[in-house]
C-alpha cells in the first residue's frame, strides 16, 4: 500500500498540464449501496446539460458499472480499455441524452492506487482532459467505502452524499462523512435524502445527520434537500430511460431539478484552478497518517 502511495505521488508530481480553466466536479457517493447515486448522478448531469452547461459523466464504478445500461447507450470500449491503453478517451466517449458525454466505465477494474503506474498515468490523463473540456463533471461512484472511492470524492473537491431515510442507509452515510472528516483534505460535502416519502421525512433525516456531523465531525453539511420515493423512477429504470425524461412533472423529477437548483449546476461555468490542483494535492501533498489506512 505504501508503495503504491508513493508511486502516485511520483507520477501526480510529473503531470504538467495546464491547471486553469477547469470545470466543477461534483462526486456522488453513498457508503450504502443501492440508495440511488446513479439514477441522481445521471439526473444532475441531464438537468445541467438541459441549461446548456457542458456536462460530462463519468461512471466512476471500477467494479459495477451501469450508467451506460440505465441510459440504454450502447458502448464497445470503456474505461477499462482506457485504462488497458486499449483504446484512447475519443474513442470510449459516447454521446447521451440532452447532450451530455458519458465516459462508462469498467468492470471488475481494481483499486486505483493498486494500479500499475502507466494505467494510473492513462486515467489522470483522460480525466483531466474531461475536466478541462467541460464546464461540468459528475462522478458516480461505486458502493462502500474504498480508498479509490475516498480519493475520487477527495479530488472532486465536492460530494454529494446520497441516503435514504433507512437507518442502515444513514449509518453508511455518517460514516462515509466521518472518514472524510479525518482526511487531511476534507471535500465540500451536500446531503441529499433520496426515495422519502414525503419532504417532511427528507428533512428530520436530514437535521439528525447535519447535527451530528456538526457535533461529531466539525462537518457543516450543506443540505441538497430530498429526491421523493416515486414508483416511475423504477418503471423507467426496465425503460432504460432517465426518470426526468420519461416522466418530467413526476415528483421525483421535480425533486431532482430543486436538487440541481441546490447545487447551483444550471448556470455553471468553468472555474480557475479546481480538480486537477486537488488530484494532484491528494497524490502529491501530505498524505499524513490518514492516507495509510486501509478501508
Ligand atoms: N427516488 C426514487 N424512487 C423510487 N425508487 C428509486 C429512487 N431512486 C432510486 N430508486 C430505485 O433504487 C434502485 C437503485 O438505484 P441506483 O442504481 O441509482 O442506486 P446506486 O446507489 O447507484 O446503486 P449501486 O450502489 O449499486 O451503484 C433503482 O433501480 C431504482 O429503482
Ligand atoms: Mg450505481
Amino acid at each position: 500500500m505504501r508503495d503504491q502511495a508513493y508511486k502516485l505521488r511520483a507520477l501526480m508530481a510529473e503531470t504538467t498540464a495546464p491547471f486553469e480553466g477547469n470545470g466543477r466536479v461534483i462526486a456522488v457517493t453513498s457508503g450504502k449501496g443501492g440508495v440511488g447515486k446513479t439514477n441522481v448522478s445521471v439526473g444532475l448531469a441531464l438537468s445541467a446539460a438541459r441549461s446548456g452547461v457542458s456536462t460530462v459523466l463519468i461512471d466512476g464504478d471500477l467494479g459495477l458499472a451501469n450508467i451506460d445500461v440505465l441510459l440504454d447507450l450502447h458502448s464497445g470500449k470503456n474505461l477499462g480499455h482506457l485504462v488497458e491503453g486499449e483504446a484512447k478517451l475519443h474513442e470510449i466517449l459516447i454521446s447521451g441524452p440532452e447532450g451530455i458525454r458519458v465516459l462508462p466505465g469498467a468492470s471488475g477494474l481494481t483499486q486505483v492506487a493498486d494500479l500499475s503506474h502507466s494505467r494510473q498515468q492513462r486515467l489522470f490523463d483522460a480525466m483531466g482532459e474531461l475536466v478541462r473540456e467541460h464546464d461540468l463533471v459528475i462522478i458516480d461512484t461505486g458502493a462502500g467505502i474504498s480508498r479509490s472511492v475516498i480519493d475520487l470524492c477527495q479530488a472532486a473537491g465536492e460530494v454529494l452524499v446520497v441516503t435514504t431515510p433507512e437507518p442502515t442507509a444513514v449509518v453508511d452515510a455518517y460514516a462515509m462523512l466521518k472518514v472524510f472528516s479525518c482526511e487531511t483534505r476534507t471535500p465540500k460535502c451536500w446531503l441529499t435524502v433520496n426515495q422519502a416519502q414525503s419532504r417532511g421525512e427528507a428533512q428530520q433525516v436530514s437535521s439528525r445527520i447535519k447535527a451530528l456531523a456538526k457535533k461529531f465531525l466539525s462537518l457543516d453539511l450543506e443540505d441538497g434537500g430530498a429526491v421523493l420515493f416515486d414508483p416511475r423512477v423504477s418503471a423507467s429504470v426496465r425503460k432504460r430511460q432517465h426518470f426526468s425524461r420519461a416522466y418530467p412533472s413526476s415528483p421525483a423529477s421535480r425533486s431532482l431539478r430543486e436538487l440541481a437548483e441546490r447545487l447551483g449546476i444550471q448556470k455553471q461555468r468553468r472555474s480557475r484552478g479546481g480538480f486537477l490542483n486537488r488530484l494532484k494535492e491528494v497524490f502529491v501533498g501530505d498524505m499524513g497518517g490518514a492516507r495509510e489506512r486501509s478501508f
